[in-house]
């Protein structure tokens, strides 16, 4: 390892943090094969940051990437091949250690792997630890690429993964309908996506919802029930609602889930709202049934627009920490890649819906119920 290291021009790093979508796989391949062309060596950090903390080169968390685990079939799994531990942070803090500490560890683990730059995979809450870990050294050095099914990350039109998670809504969707139909009934379908309505709007329109309900605008049963009435009365047979897992309504909030007290670095679990939804219109007097679709929007085979943007970016990561760039997240937006400076990003990174989305105003203008704000 020692010998080889001598051998190697540079050395760059990459880790997946947080919950795993589709075309994790293609961003660490496409990375790969740019750091082969180049004649670099592309480290393979398993568990994210917690791999990065185990401060050892041998640890089992780690290992050099090569053509037989960064093969073709990584273009159509889901998943990550490098693992992605979403509570370590706060489990360690749970164990008595300092948030400092922990930090300190990540630094460690950077430093003794003798990287020259590290490509982090992540979400929203891993580039604010990154900007954190980057304030005061700079010992880390980074290139971000935005990952998350809810696409709830600013700047790009696009994070890895949210297309699938899109096309596996749908496809569940249309299975839905024809059960729907054969029962002339409403069914409501939740959909993950956190706090933004990416998902639930993309999946809606493109599965053909009549009611489609997201976290940043406000609905009226009322109205939905005048929606199902009107699609009977009009002789369609059934209703399909799309709903967004972190929606509330009056009757209906979401308790925040903390860990000990501990709640910076994860985060609030949503569920129910379909049920409660689906248990209102049943009592409305309309046959109604609920689905949860949950983490099947994780997986399913990445469909093509992520496995080109998962490998653009991984390219395009590599290509930034040959040039010497650091502290960019990897955008995609206006057809082609932009670079945002972490720092400037790191307060607004956060994106959701307006009323002016072109795609709300299409739902609008196809007569889809969306609430308002
Ligand atoms: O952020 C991705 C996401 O799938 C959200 O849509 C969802 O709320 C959350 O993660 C679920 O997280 P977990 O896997 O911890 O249940």
């Amino acid at each position: 390892m020692v010998f080889e290291r001598f051998l190697m021009t540079t050395r760059i790093g990459i880790l997946t943090t947080g919950g795993d979508c589709s075309g994790l796989n293609s961003v660490i391949r496409g990375a790969y094969l740019r750091t082969r062309a180049l004649g670099y060596s592309l480290v393979g950090i398993k568990r994210g940051f917690r791999g990065l903390a185990c401060n050892d080169v041998l640890c089992p968390d780690c290992v050099e990437l090569d053509d037989t685990i960064c093969d073709e079939e990584m273009l159509i799994k889901s998943g990550s091949i490098l693992l992605s531990d979403t509570k370590w942070m706060s489990s360690e803090v749970q164990k008595g250690r300092t948030v400092e500490d922990v930090k300190k560890s990540i630094i460690d683990g950077y430093r003794q792997l003798e990287l020259d730059g590290l490509i982090c995979v992540g979400g929203d809450g891993s580039l604010k630890l990154l900007n954190e870990l980057t304030a005061n050294s700079d010992t880390l050095k980074f290139v971000f690429v935005p990952k998350t099914i809810d696409n709830d990350v600013n700047y790009t039109d696009y994070a890895v993964g949210f297309q699938t998670s899109v096309k596996v809504a749908v496809e569940a969707i249309e299975n839905i309908r024809s059960t729907a139909k054969s029962h002339e009934r409403t069914m409501v379908i939740e959909v993950m996506g956190r706090d933004a309505g990416f998902i639930a709007l993309y999946a809606g329109l493109a599965s053909g919802a009549d009611v489609i309900l997201v976290p940043e605008f406000k609905y009226d049963l009322e109205k939905i029930k005048e929606k199902i009435q009107t699609n009977f009365q009009s002789g369609k047979n059934h209703c399909i609602i799309v709903v967004a897992e972190s929606v509330e309504s009056d009757d209906f909030k979401h308790s925040e889930r903390k860990v000990n007290g501990f709640v910076k670095y994860t985060h609030i679990s949503y569920k129910g709202i379909g049920h409660h939804l689906s248990q209102q219109i049943k009592e409305a007097g309309f046959e109604c049934r609920s689905v949860t679709l949950g983490h099947i929007q994780r997986g399913g085979e990445t469909c093509i627009s992520d496995r080109l943007l998962g490998t653009m970016f991984g390219v395009e990561a590599v290509n930034l920490i040959a040039n010497g760039t650091f502290g960019k997240i990897l955008a995609f937006s206006e057809n082609r890649i932009k670079l945002i400076d972490v720092r400037e990003a790191v307060e607004r990174v956060n994106k959701t819906l307006s009323m002016n989305d072109k795609y709300v105003q299409l739902a609008k203008d196809l007569g889809v119920y969306v609430g308002e704000i």
